[in-house]
């Protein structure tokens, strides 16, 4: 299975997102960084190309560790002294303990059934889980070029995936979890959502 083009470089990765969020771009990361404080551990999965710790955490004296499944992500992290591993999380293998465990965009990647990972996330953390996610994006299109475009473009390596959140599916998930759920709120632009899970 083929990863997608913007998968196969933190630029294109970074030009795509520009695209789809515009001048919300930097904020995605912002609203996330701004809720971790100074000098915290933060387990950050599906990390990507690891813009929120090169761009907004690593200014914040935390520890960090990255983790995806995608080989030149992390070598490209590893490269500029990262803690960044790869890691399938579709395995079982435990996940490293932090006290903020962050995962940005990638939830709808576990679709059909997203809560065994978010279990897996609260195991691991010691604090906060910090989850942020899509609720618009191209799949959900009505033309149907660019639903299907939207799913080649995230496909990770595990073929396209038709699946994807909506702010109601999203919240009707997340209400499982209503007595871990601190708070939840629209990032600038409304186009993912981030719930903050207490432990
Ligand atoms: C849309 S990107 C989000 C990257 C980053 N969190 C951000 O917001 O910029 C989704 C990421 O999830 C990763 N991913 C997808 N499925 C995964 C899995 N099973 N295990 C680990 N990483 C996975 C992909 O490789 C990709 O880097």
């Amino acid at each position: 299975m083929g990863t997608s083009l913007i998968y196969r470089s933190a630029a294109l990765y970074d030009a795509a997102m520009l695209v789809l969020y515009g001048r919300h771009y930097f904020s995605r990361y912002r609203a996330i960084a701004q809720l971790i404080p100074g000098g915290a551990s933060v387990l950050d999965v599906c990390c990507g190309p690891g813009n929120l710790y090169t761009r907004y955490l690593s200014k914040k004296n935390v520890s960090y560790v990255g983790l995806d499944m995608n080989r030149g992500f992390i070598d490209g992290l590893r490269s500029v002294g990262v803690d960044a591993r790869i890691r399938d999380l579709r395995t079982e293998e435990p996940l490293p303990d932090a006290g903020y465990v962050v995962m940005q965009a990638s939830l709808y990647h576990f679709l059909p059934d997203a809560a065994p990972v978010i279990d897996r996330l609260l195991r691991a953390a010691d604090r906060q889980v910090i989850i942020a996610e899509p609720i618009t994006n191209l799949t959900t299109s009505r033309i149907g070029i660019l639903a299907k475009l939207g799913r080649r473009l995230t496909d990770s390596g595990h073929g396209a995936e038709a699946l994807r959140f909506t702010e109601e599916t999203l919240d009707a998930l997340f209400e499982n979890y209503h007595c871990s759920v601190k708070t939840s709120f629209l990032i600038p632009g409304g186009r993912e959502k981030i719930f903050v899970l207490e432990k």
